[in-house]
């Protein structure tokens, strides 16, 4: 059916509508990531979902994407996340563009990822990676759950490194409250997509549950912000990591310092988007490099050569940096399963894409990543794993806006650096102690909630002195 409205529009391809939900009840609960995969083969680069009466346009071809991350016509839109600012308010993530807010933010937290600021985490990212290894050890030969593990270094790296909080989740055996808070909450408002309109009374039980675990995860970050308040005032504390400027500093344009309420929404918008894709990330990286022999056979080569024989080698800040080869295992899986596998841009002013499909002003387009990185202009296979596409040069002679796992221009993600560097030295200290083991002959099945990450997946870490 047609939804452009110009004359000569291009219409936009979709599946046959049902009358009143349009497209909604043919997404799977949890399974848009593999669904618009599916619908995208079918359909091509560019397609609509409705959902009742809202046309979403799905696109993913490159030459689409790449008018889509022209900052001059387009802008991040919020619609497709409108309901995480339930929680996350006006924090960074779900900030409209015109909301004052975001430019102060950004303007007052950007510092926390300088590369001074990742110099002064790489220690405490030590720190926890090796709550890891130990915790690995301690279960020798026995199967652990790789994405529960991941999530409780990346919370507890986000928690220390960002906040002085220690969420000490290798203390648990089951994920941290916060955890299952923030989980279930994000189910719920990546669900209300689906929400029959008018028929709200039959979510009575879910709004309830939703609305204790959002004061779940405001208790805790209040908490927080109470006790290093506590600190300064007593004088024990001066931290300028993320809290620190949240609390203390000020924006350089308006001088004016973050609000209470827009502190609470930026530290639940951090301690989420801090540890979430960063887990789903290493756990594909892993998965990977267990069923793809001969890459993990390389990636230990390179930590061989830095760290020699020492199964527990102390890394310098410049060692992560030094791990190439491991960046682009990364950076291959990120293209495979990009873990926040979606982002959404609107237009300024009415336009038209692709010279002949009309928008208006503020029309959300969905840009879904995982199509656009296995578009042809990959290679021949692009559904194969092949860390070798990030060679520098092979990296370099691709068309740009091809590779767009942290978003694009001014609202990508600002823990991009601290995140690879973060994942980095995990991978290189999980290689260089282990050999790993697909126990269960492994087949990889995507857990979606808002973000992606293998579901399931466990494997047998051996120490190699022991095997070799
Ligand atoms: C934004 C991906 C790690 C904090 C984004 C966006 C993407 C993304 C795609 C843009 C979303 C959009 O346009 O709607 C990822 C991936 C990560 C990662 C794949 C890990 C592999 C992190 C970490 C932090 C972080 C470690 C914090 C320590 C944020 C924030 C934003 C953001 C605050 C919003 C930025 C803004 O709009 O100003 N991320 N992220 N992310 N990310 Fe990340």
């Amino acid at each position: 059916r047609r939804i452009g409205t110009a004359p000569g529009a291009g219409s936009v391809p979709e599946r046959t509508r049902l009358p009143l939900f349009g497209h909604a009840l043919s997404v799977p609960a949890g399974g848009f990531t593999e669904h618009t995969l599916r619908e995208a083969r079918a359909l091509g680069p560019l397609f609509n979902l409705r959902f009742f009466d809202t046309d979403c346009w799905m696109v993913s071809g490159p030459e689409l994407v790449a008018e889509l991350c022209d900052e001059t016509r387009f802008r991040k839109s919020v619609q497709p996340i409108a309901a995480v600012r339930e929680f996350a308010g006006d924090g960074l993530f779900t900030a409209f563009g015109d909301e004052p807010n975001w430019r102060k933010a950004h303007n007052i937290l950007m510092p926390a990822f300088s590369y001074n600021a990742l110099r002064a985490y790489h220690p405490t990212m030590v720190t926890v990676a090796r709550r890891v290894l130990d915790a690995w050890d301690r279960n020798a030969g026995t199967p652990v759950d790789v994405p529960e593990d991941m999530t409780r270094l990346t919370l507890d790296t986000i928690g220390l490194c960002g906040f002085g909080h220690d969420f000490e989740c290798f203390e648990r055996t089951t994920p941290h409250p916060f955890i299952t808070a923030m989980v279930s909450a994000l189910d719920h408002a990546q669900r209300k997509d689906t929400f029959i309109p008018g028929l709200d009374f039959l979510r009575r039980g879910a709004e309830a549950r939703q609305r204790i675990n959002i004061e779940t995860m405001n208790r805790l970050a209040d908490d927080i912000v109470r006790r290093r308040r506590a600190a300064s005032d007593g004088g024990a504390d001066s931290a300028d990591d993320l809290l620190g400027l949240m609390l203390h500093a000020e924006d350089k344009d308006t001088g004016q310092p973050l609000d209470d309420m827009n502190i609470r929404y930026q530290m639940l918008t951090f301690l989420i988007a801090g540890h979430e894709t960063t887990s789903g990330a290493l756990s594909f990286a892993l998965y990977y490099l267990l069923k793809n022999p001969s890459v993990l056979a390389a990636a230990r080569a390179e930590t061989d050569a830095l760290w020699g024989t020492d199964p527990d080698p102390d890394p310098t800040y410049e060692d992560i940096g030094r791990l190439h080869y491991l960046r682009q295992v990364l950076n291959e899986s990120l293209r495979l399963w990009p873990t926040a596998p979606a982002f959404a841009v609107e237009p300024l002013e009415d336009t038209v894409i692709g010279g002949r499909y009309p928008v208006h002003k503020g029309q959300p387009l969905t840009v879904l990543t995982p199509v656009l990185h296995r578009d042809p202009a990959w290679g021949d296979n692009p559904e194969l794993f092949d860390p070798a596409r990030f060679d520098p040069e092979q990296a370099d002679s691709r068309p740009g806006h091809l590779y767009k796992p942290f978003g694009n221009g001014e609202r990508s993600c600002i823990g991009r650096q601290f995140a690879l560097h973060e994942a980095t030295l995990m991978l290189g200290l999980i290689v260089h102690r282990y050999r790993l083991i697909d126990h269960a002959d492994y087949e990889l099945k995507i857990k979606e909630t808002l973000t992606i990450k293998p579901d399931g997946f466990t494997l047998v870490p051996v120490r190699r002195e022991e095997s070799e």
